[in-house]
């Protein structure tokens, strides 16, 4: 059941020139709302009309006093721009947990594929299953990298990719998974965030190989709570589902691909 929680910003990094992450007091969201990464926040983002604005958890700890749960985010448009503003010690209004994430334990084996602000939702997978997991991560260039040292910390492999060839893999993601699953199937699932080209690619590449594969999609959002159909999508059985309420995370055949 998702509250409205009014969270302290304890830290707040730039990653690099467009990425930031803030970890956040969040009262007992992830203790007693069993808040997950792979979730998101809808988070308000300026005192006016805003819309609220999602957000991935990345990690999730409970703590003492208050849980804490860490964002990364990149500036879009108005209300990301507000978010980046924000300093350590200031004051958040967010609504969560929203969203189902994504389903995995402690002792998979999975494929973390993320690319550019698709990477963040994928840490907590990485840290839940540490150091049985490979991530392959894609930027766009070099200078967009994010988080590589965290997931290098809990991940028994990564696999850097860029599409200019600045940094790791001159390539897509797919690329690397399929050169990947060329060597070694035996996964238990390929967990995948990112845009929606990619996801379909990363879909079928899994699907070639016979892997399960979860992806979290994004579409546009409103309310964030199923009430407004802002974020609904197209399913491969023909029924529609909200990105929201019944994802993020989606098993990628429910997906279809060709809307
Ligand atoms: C479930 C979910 C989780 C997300 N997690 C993260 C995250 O962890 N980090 C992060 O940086 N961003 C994340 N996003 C995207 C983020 O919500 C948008 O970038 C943000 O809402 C843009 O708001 P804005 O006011 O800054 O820009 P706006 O002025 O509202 O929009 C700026 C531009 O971004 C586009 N846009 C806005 N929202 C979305 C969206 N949901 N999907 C695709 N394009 C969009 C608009 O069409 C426009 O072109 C997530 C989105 C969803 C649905
Ligand atoms: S955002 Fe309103 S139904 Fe999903």
């Amino acid at each position: 059941m998702p509250v409205e929680q009014i969270c302290t910003i304890v830290s707040a990094d730039r990653l690099n020139e467009f990425a930031y992450s803030f970890t956040l007091e969040a009262g007992k969201l992830v203790e007693q709302q069993g808040l997950r990464a792979g979730q998101f926040l809808h988070i308000q983002c300026g005192e006016g009309l805003l819309l609220r604005r999602p957000i991935s958890v990345s990690l999730a700890q409970a703590d003492d006093p208050e849980d804490l749960v860490r964002i990364v985010f990149e500036v879009r448009g108005e209300g990301t721009r507000w978010l980046a503003g924000r300093r350590a010690g200031e004051k958040l209004n967010v609504l969560g947990p929203l969203g189902n994430g994504f389903a995995c334990g402690p002792k998979d084996r999975l494929l973390l594929v993320g690319g550019g602000i698709g990477v963040p939702p994928l840490l907590g997978q990485a840290a839940l299953t540490w150091g049985h997991s490979t991530a392959v991560l894609g930027f766009r260039c070099a200078e967009r990298a994010m988080l590589v040292e965290d997931f290098r910390e809990k991940c028994r492999e990564l696999h850097l990719c860029s599409d200019d060839g600045s940094l790791g893999f001159h390539g897509f993601v797919h690329q690397k998974l399929e050169q990947l699953l060329e060597k070694d199937a035996d996964y238990t699932a390929v967990l995948s965030c990112g845009p929606k080209p990619m996801l379909r690619s990363v879909a079928e590449t899994a699907e070639r190989f016979g892997v399960p594969c979860q992806v979290s999609l994004e579409e546009r959002m409103a309310c964030g709570v199923g009430a407004c159909l802002g974020c609904a999508v197209q399913m491969a059985d023909g029924t529609m589902k909200h990105v929201c309420k019944d994802g993020p995370v989606f098993d990628a055949r429910e997906v279809d691909w060709n809307v």
